[in-house]
């Protein structure tokens, strides 16, 4: 076996065999015989090739087997086995739902193992967000993971390097390689590391929309089927939602402040369609831990959540009364003209967040604890002319202008009852 074969393979439009894919996974993953231009090249031919059921599979476990697989069957508490349930997200705008949703599903019983990662371009990181909770740390050893899932049931934490180790050097080799958005890769990657990490159940919460890897409904759809696949073959139970991400999720995007909108939530309050979120995902999730009549919502109201979400934070060294930091520099865009928030575009908002100091530009690079978009209106709102819009939080208010640029044209308002579904899209 050798990489320009492989390469030439798949160029010209053939099935690799299983042991096509396991070498080349394999010794790239080692840096044994496969250099990152021969991987790049071959990341591109699938992308544009795709891949077939059975060479998604065999990826899939060349990605798994590249590492360790984490083992959760032992968990127990009071003497009884734990049931595991993740849910994971493509990604979005100001979505924050893991924060209330894993102390919410861990309210019931149940354990909830979130490996998390941390945001890259215009898409937030659940661990950039809880680490503007002081003393939050994202880094906790296997042993430490374990120990707080039977203590608390809720943990997100980082993935440890071993997970699934190909699919860290493939997402970054991706990322710089224009190969990112092909569904089989997306669902390779997702669901090796979910495979690796052994849940018991999985929920995905596939976005479909401007702010969405995949903006389009039948690719969505697609990549969802994909993964559910993948799970089940694995033995692992999982479902699918696919869900709206063409407007931001809540008021908030950026880091501290979709903690503290999504403490609103645990509170019993917060946007109708966090909630709404929060609701449906852990609906789904305590079905898959055999708790169908479960009633989340009644944990949200009479503080159980809240409870959890405390513990949660006080176990990984959080403070969670500590106040959470607020940016020195707030800057204010005001709606031009007066009628109804038509639309408000995903994507715009998640660059101006990034731009702001709320994302990084690179890997490993810092970010902004305080920085982020505070939205004053969502679409269906009415809004006048000269009311604030957004509000721009940052540390470096020489940010400000490339965010004010950024969210040019996201905003469609146009005089009430006047605008059709189509005239509503945001003009470019
Ligand atoms: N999230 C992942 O983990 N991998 C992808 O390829 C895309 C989103």
């Amino acid at each position: 076996l050798d990489a320009v074969s492989v390469i030439a393979a798949k160029r010209d439009g053939c099935e690799l065999t299983d042991e096509q894919i396991t070498w080349i996974v394999d010794r790239y993953t080692r840096a044994d015989g496969v250099a990152e231009e021969q991987m790049s090249a071959l990341l591109m031919a699938i992308y544009l090739r795709g891949m077939t059921d059975r060479e998604i599979v065999t990826w899939t476990q060349s990605m798994i087997d590249s590492g360790t697989r984490m083992d959760f069957g032992e968990l127990r508490r009071d003497g009884r086995p734990l049931t595991t349930v993740d849910k994971h997200s493509t990604g979005g705008v100001g979505d924050k739902i893991t924060l209330p949703l894993a102390p919410l599903v861990a309210s019931f019983g149940v354990a909830v193992p979130q490996l998390s990662g941390r945001g890259l371009g215009h898409t937030g990181g659940t661990l950039d967000k809880l680490e503007s909770i002081p003393g939050w740390r994202a880094d906790l050893t296997t042993a430490q993971l374990y120990s707080q899932l039977e203590s608390v049931g809720a943990v997100v934490c980082a993935a440890g390097a071993d997970l699934a180790p190909a699919d860290r050097k493939l997402y970054a080799l991706r990322d710089v390689t224009g190969t990112v958005e092909s569904i089989p890769l997306i669902a390779a990657s997702i669901m090796s590391k979910k495979i690796a990490e052994g849940t018991g159940a999985l929920v995905l919460d596939v976005k479909t929309g401007s702010g969405a890897f995949l903006s389009s409904p039948d690719d969505a759809r697609r990549l969802a089927k994909t993964m559910v696949s993948l799970g089940t073959a694995a033995g692992v139970r999982t479902t699918a939602l696919l869900t709206d991400m063409s407007t931001p999720l809540g008021l908030t995007a950026g880091n501290a402040v979709e903690v503290a909108e999504s403490l609103e939530v645990l509170s019993g309050g917060g946007p109708a369609d966090v909630v709404e979120l929060t609701l449906a995902l852990a609906r789904e999730m305590l079905d898959a831990a055999g708790l169908p009549d479960a009633d989340p919502a009644a944990h949200l109201a009479n503080g159980r959540a809240m409870d959890t979400w405390r513990a949660m934070i006080a176990a990984q060294g959080g403070d969670p009364d500590a106040p959470l930091p607020v940016a020195p520099h707030i800057e204010v865009v005001r709606a031009p003209t007066s009628g109804v928030l038509r639309s408000l575009d995903a994507m715009a908002v998640g660059v101006a967040a990034w731009r702001l100091g709320a994302g990084r530009a690179v890997p490993g690079a810092g970010v902004q604890s305080e920085a982020g978009v505070v939205l004053h209106a969502k679409p269906g709102d009415t809004v006048t002319a000269g009311a604030p819009l957004y509000s721009l939080h940052t540390r470096t208010p020489g940010a400000i202008g490339g965010a004010v640029a950024a969210l040019d044209g996201a905003a469609v308002i146009s005089p009430p009852g006047s605008a059709t579904e189509d005239d509503s899209r945001p003009l470019t």
